[in-house]
């Protein structure tokens, strides 16, 4: 399976922060953000990984990042160019991709679950993981019945459920062939709810509900609390390491 860590967008919702940087660079902690889905997908033993981004700053995410050899993978760069939203982003990786599954994170999304067994044991359709959220009309929601999903509905006004979808997807190689049917959404983007879908419509969706902390970071409010968590995390890890 290969890696693709979406990290375009104009980061609007961040501005002025991301008046002159992307969005994914700014600090998580004692992070730039794109770090935690890179190292997520690294531990779950991925060694091909493609970033997608805008033009305006690709070039800082090179002088960060590099090959991705001193992190022991390789690491690819694409450029979206326009703001065509995340399925759009996605969809520029086909070629890269070839017949090979893909794990596609957004790059502003922070995990603590582990992945490496849901990406060893993914065969074929689709995976999401979801998590329990008091705020679920801020994201894609799944409406589920026993071990299957009946719906996703991005961002809806009355939610089905507190089950939000993270930003972490697995997909077979037929995701390409997807993303080629999508009509742009009301917000004049391919839309990556529109992808999952086409998979529950088809049957082919499963799902695990993550233990661990989840947050994206493309608000304010998001962002600082990305930040208090792993920094929670991490003196919870050096408290541990002191008693050992
Ligand atoms: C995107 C997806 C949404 C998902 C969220 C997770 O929303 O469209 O379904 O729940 O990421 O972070 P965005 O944050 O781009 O508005």
């Amino acid at each position: 399976m290969k890696g693709v860590i979406l990290a375009g967008g104009t980061g609007s919702r961040l501005y002025p922060l991301t008046k002159v940087t992307n969005k994914h660079l700014l600090p998580v902690y004692d992070k730039p953000m794109i770090c935690y889905p890179l190292e997520k997908l690294i531990g779950a033993g991925i060694e091909e990984i493609m970033i997608v981004s805008g033009r305006g700053h690709v070039g800082h995410f090179l002088e960060l990042l590099g090959s991705g050899s001193e992190l022991g993978v390789s690491i690819t760069y694409e450029i979206q160019e326009g703001a065509g939203g995340i399925a759009e982003a996605l969809g520029l990786a086909r070629k890269w991709a070839g017949t090979d599954s893909v794990a596609v994170v957004l790059g502003d999304n922070i995990f603590e679950d582990d992945f490496r067994e849901d990406i060893e044991s993914f065969d074929r359709g689709a995976k999401v993981f979801l998590k329990e959220v008091p705020d679920p009309q801020r994201f894609g929601v799944a409406e589920v019945n026993g071990s299957r999903i009946l719906s996703i509905e991005e961002k809806p006004q009355a939610p089905k459920s507190n089950l939000a979808v993270t930003g972490l997807y697995l997909y077979d190689a037929r995701v390409f062939e997807i993303i080629r049917t999508l009509k742009p959404s009301g917000r004049g983007e391919l839309e990556i709810t529109d992808v999952n879908n086409a998979y529950v419509r088809n049957g082919e969706m499963q799902y695990s509900v993550l233990s661990g902390f989840w947050s994206d970071a493309g608000t304010f409010d998001s962002l600082m609390r990305a930040s208090v968590m792993v920094q929670r995390y991490r003196m919870k890890q050096a408290e541990s390491a002191e008693r050992q």
